[in-house]
């Protein structure tokens, strides 16, 4: 079975072709890089909107494929911004009805673990899943994949990007923060760390604020990263213990962190836990992701079932 996968949660589309064996076929894709400020949901839509069409059309060709040979269409149904999900389900949708082939919509954040697993040898993880949306250590137990923590409000990557924004840094803010932390000293910031949950709005604040006090940036980069790391690494330890699974699997785009990295795979080892992380254009938001989640879902539970004549008149 071939699938053709769509992502469009965020500011971010692509479109992914996978075989049945676990073979990537393609893997296209096109970033809205916004002018100013955060991303803008009705422009992240724009951008999807806009794209969508040629990438299908790439990713056809860098896998050698007609449209006639995908067997499947898969699309990332959520957790997302509402116009682009939207967008994403209308194109998946559309290209569905016009191939005649079924659909099947999926989760994005279970897209992220099942290619991690597929590009590593990971077999059954503790997922750390670090993005500019989602913050979330997640596991699979008792027959279906589990929240164990969770932000309780901003992602991981988006109060680096905003602390960015703030102080000039601009945007995105987590790599800019990664280099001016290798040259910095700890000062102190609210480590919020509730339960199995996490938050990282009052952090983000309290660096903000530092930087006004005329703190050194690189002091306050540094402290951001390991207090904020710091947290991650203590619920996703917890889970592990919890689990008493042996492997932990880093992945979204803030694996992209080096130090996080050496944090995460140190509380592995001392767990005797194996680490694993994907390649980095498998971390970051993709169609492929997409694609392969669409074949493991098809393969327990079969398509979604659409009521053609309706999704027609819906949106003609
Ligand atoms: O998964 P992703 O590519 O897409 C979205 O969630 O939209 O993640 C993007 C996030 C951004 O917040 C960005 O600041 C963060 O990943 N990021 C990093 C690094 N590189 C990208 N965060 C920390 N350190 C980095 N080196």
């Amino acid at each position: 079975m071939i699938c053709l996968g769509i992502e469009g949660t965020a500011e971010k589309t692509g479109v992914g072709v996978v075989d049945s064996d676990g073979n990537i076929l393609s893997l296209v894709g096109k970033q809205l890089f916004p002018e100013k400020g955060g991303i803008h949901p009705r422009e992240a839509a724009e951008h999807h909107a806009k794209w969508i069409p040629k990438l299908i059309s790439d990713a056809c060709d860098e896998a050698k494929l007609g449209l006639d040979e995908i067997d499947l269409v898969s699309f990332s149904k959520g957790p997302g911004l509402g116009p682009g999900l939207r967008t994403t389900a209308t194109a998946a949708r559309s290209l569905s009805l016009s191939i005649n082939k079924p659909i099947i919509g999926v989760n994005h954040c279970i897209g992220h673990i099942e290619i991690g697993k597929l590009d590593t040898s990971a077999n059954d993880p503790v997922s750390l899943y670090v993005s500019g949306g989602n913050s979330q250590i997640i596991a699979y137990e008792y027959g279906r994949y589990r929240v164990f923590g969770e932000t309780l409000d901003i992602a991981i990557g988006n109060a680096l990007d905003q602390f960015g924004r703030e102080t000039g840094l601009g945007h995105p803010g987590g790599p800019v923060v990664e280099k001016l932390a290798k040259n910095g000293s700890y000062i102190d910031l609210p480590y919020t760390v509730k339960g199995m949950d996490l938050s990282f709005s009052g952090l983000m604040s309290a660096a903000i604020r530092k930087y006004k006090e005329g703190i050194d940036i690189e002091d306050i980069c540094y402290s951001f990263q390991e207090t904020a790391f710091s947290m991650l690494v203590e619920v996703t330890e917890r889970a592990l213990s919890h689990t008493k699974k042996d492997e932990v699997l880093l992945c979204g785009g803030v694996a992209a962190n080096k130090r996080l990295r050496e944090m995460l795979d140190g509380m592995a080892e001392d767990h005797f836990a194996k680490f694993y992380m994907p390649k980095m254009e498998y971390c970051g938001d993709n169609g492929a992701m997409i694609a392969w989640l669409g074949i493991l879902m098809n393969n327990s539970y079969g398509p979604d079932k659409i009521d053609e004549t309706r999704v027609i008149q819906r949106f003609r």
